[in-house]
């Protein structure tokens, strides 16, 4: 039986495999790693002489009509025994066992099923077509499904029980012998050549799943929004305008000389218009931009599950998103999440408890308060005890700890530490180092209540910091010395975080504003400007703006921020109060929010919302290390991408079009 093209490179059938087998171009033996024969001279039919003629020469895969598919490679089981199947999917590298038996695994989107050339069951050419195989060729397969034999099961495969003898293959596309790694190898290249092949490492189970599963949450999040809480999906656009909200934008150049579009950070104001618009709840699973340097949790581009919602209270949004949270957790790990997996922290507690306004809750390591001890009354000094941490942490990684903390030359003169032992008990916070010893004042009755309250006992490793009572931004300097100490505990094995230990909790009453440490205005929002203030702190906004709390929540996980959002300013009174008198922004600068300001004034009801960042959801979900191993296509450092080499020149006439100029000494 000829196959339809006869220039069908792998076409190959019992009739025409020797004449196909000729024409071959790539021909891989090994099983374990790529190798490059030297090419070997056509004998051409009639048909390949005319591509020879015409400079076409595509002769190594098979052009025609292959059979259709009947299951997917993981889906055979026992059951199938003696069935006629075809798959189609990556050939994987084959095993020769002997002349009589070679094993050739075949792997699809499902999974994986062992294609067997049996010298009693198989045509004979079979063997010497899958030892020509290249590894990662796609192929389709015709064959007979067979039970294995007992005692050759394989029990780590779905369908490990069977095997499937070879009646024909059908080389669709070989595969390059020189790829840069294979997606079944054990080791693998260093992630800046995995990300340039993603479309192989995107071939590895591992991510197959994690992308899958994002797509199913998407799902699940839609199905939950939509048809149980009334959502509506809308897309806003993506072309924006640039606005002075927060992080740093992309700007996109216009044919019109000196006007920009900006890629949107958000898209936070399209959705108070819609709620302005009437829309009362939208929803959408939106792509942001920011000009961000990358971390393991950041991307320059990023997704949010972006929401908002009218007439409601914060408790209200708070409980749309637990309820979310709750679906995909079921969904995706079997969990069942109810309102007590999500417990509630103020932002003071978070920061004095935890040193960071996101708690990783997974493990104890409270800091106390120590401010009793101090002269001076205007500084507060915090206290992290680590019980027996004296022996579990050497000198040698307190100084790496120490050192990965980066201190100034200021923090080192307030942070210090000590080993407690029977002689210094009494006296330890006079022996932690640095300058403290000269900033303490308290009575050796203070330090008996002392020992007592911290459960001060000698093994025990205390560190101190004295820091200002006002507290702003992310975390304090006992924050990431906790994160630390964890960090060296875990990696000792003296404390065990369990992989499912999921630790969720709100945190609120953020400071509506904070100072700005580039010190160009005196505050800036803290988190963006359309958070509403507490109805109680509004008087404040004029007199004290560091007092003044924003109805501000942030749902945090192990230690993650996942979703930010608030309760909005719905006066445009107050609203352009903020910008002007307290951000103290421009005029031209508040001019660029006249659409927001215009809409809150055109009978825009009072609003809230959030958006979760669902890279990070996702990344906890699947145990990932990075955001990265989440997104089909990420970005790596310096907003890299490595697939398409971007971001690149454009051309000298584009430029023109755009009315720009690259000058030479900023490039
Ligand atoms: P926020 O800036 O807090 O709020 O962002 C919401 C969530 O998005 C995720 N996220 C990111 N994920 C990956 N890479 C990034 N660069 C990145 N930046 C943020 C985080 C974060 O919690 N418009 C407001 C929301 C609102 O108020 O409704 C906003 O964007 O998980």
């Amino acid at each position: 039986m000829l196959c339809s093209r006869p220039w069908g490179r792998y076409g190959l059938s019992l009739q025409n495999i020797s004449r196909q087998a000729l024409c071959r171009k790539w021909i891989s033996l090994t099983t374990t790693r790529p190798l490059i024969l030297p090419r070997r001279s056509f004998i051409v039919t009639s048909r390949v002489q005319d591509q020879h003629l015409h400079g076409y020469k595509d002769v190594d895969r098979y052009h025609g009509q292959y059979p259709t598919r009947t299951h997917m490679c993981g889906e055979l089981r026992p059951s199938d025994q003696n069935k006629h199947v075809v798959l189609c999917g990556w050939a994987q590298p084959s095993r020769s066992m002997s002349q009589e038996l070679v094993f050739l695994p075949i792997r699809d989107a499902s999974g994986t099923t062992q294609l067997v050339y049996r010298a009693e069951h198989c045509p004979p050419d079979i063997k010497t077509t899958i030892q020509q195989l290249s590894t990662e060729s796609v192929i389709c397969v015709e064959g007979i499904v067979r039970t294995r034999p007992e005692g050759t099961i394989n029990h780590q495969l779905p369908t490990g029980g069977v095997e499937v003898d070879i009646q024909r293959i059908y080389c669709l596309n070989p595969a390059s012998p020189q790829l840069p790694f294979w997606p079944s190898q054990t080791q693998l290249p260093n992630e800046e050549m995995r990300l340039k092949y993603r479309y192989l490492d995107l071939r590895r189970p591992t991510l197959q799943n994690n992308i899958r599963l994002r797509s199913l949450m998407a799902n699940t999040i839609r199905q939950y929004l939509i048809e149980h809480h009334q959502f509506t999906e809308i897309e806003t656009p993506t072309l924006f305008k640039s606005t002075p909200e927060g992080a740093r934008e992309f700007v996109v150049p216009t044919r019109k000389p000196g006007l920009f579009y900006a890629l949107p950070q958000s898209p936070q104001q399209h959705k108070q218009m819609l709620m302005a618009a009437g829309f009362d709840r939208y929803f959408q699973i939106a792509r942001c931009f920011r000009d961000e340097d990358l971390r393991a949790d950041r991307q320059p581009e990023f997704t949010q599950i972006d929401l908002e919602m009218s007439f409601v209270s914060a408790r209200q949004v708070q409980q749309v998103i637990e309820g979310m949270v709750a679906a995909i957790w079921s969904k995706a790990l079997g969990i069942q999440l109810s309102e007590q997996s999500f417990p509630h922290m103020t932002y003071q507690e978070a920061m004095t408890k935890y040193g960071s306004d996101k708690p990783d809750l997974r493990f104890d390591l409270q800091i106390q308060d120590m401010s009793i001890c101090l002269k001076d009354k205007t500084k507060s000094l915090d206290c992290l005890v680590v019980k027996n941490g004296a022996s579990q942490l050497t000198g040698g990684d307190l100084k790496s700890l120490i050192k990965d903390l980066e201190l100034t030359e200021t923090e080192q003169q307030l942070f210090g530490f000590v080993k407690i032992n029977e002689n210094n008990i009494q006296q330890w916070p006079l022996k932690c180092g640095g300058g403290l010893k000269q900033m303490m004042q308290y009575s050796q009755d203070t330090q008996q209540n002392m020992n007592t309250t911290l459960n001060v006992e000698p093994g025990d490793l205390i560190f101190l910091h004295q820091r200002p009572n006002y507290l702003y931004g992310g975390n304090t300097l006992m924050g990431r010395t906790r994160l630390q100490v964890a960090n060296q505990l875990q990696r000792k094995g003296h404390l065990t975080i369990p992989h499912h230990l999921f630790k969720f909790t709100w945190i609120e009453s953020f400071p509506l504003f904070t100072p700005d440490e580039q010190g160009i205005r005196t505050w800036q929002a803290t988190h963006h400007p359309f958070t509403a203030p507490f109805d109680q702190d509004i008087p404040l906004l004029a007199t004290d703006p560091a007092k003044v709390r924003g109805q501000h929540y942030d749902l945090v996980l192990n230690g993650m921020e996942i979703g930010g959002g608030s309760i909005r300013i719905h006066s445009p009174v107050m609203q352009t109060f903020i910008f002007d008198k307290v951000l103290q922004l421009e005029k031209h600068e508040y001019e660029r929010f006249d659409h927001l300001i215009d809409a809150l004034g055109g009978g825009c009801p009072p609003h809230g919302g959030i958006a979760l960042g669902f890279d990070r959801l996702m990344a906890i979900l699947c145990q990932a290390n990075s955001i990265r191993d989440v997104i089909a296509f990420p970005k790596a450092a310096g907003g890299k991408d490595f697939v398409v080499d971007s971001p690149s020149q454009v051309t000298v006439s584009q430029l023109k079009e755009y009315g720009l100029q690259i000058l030479d000494d900023i490039k």
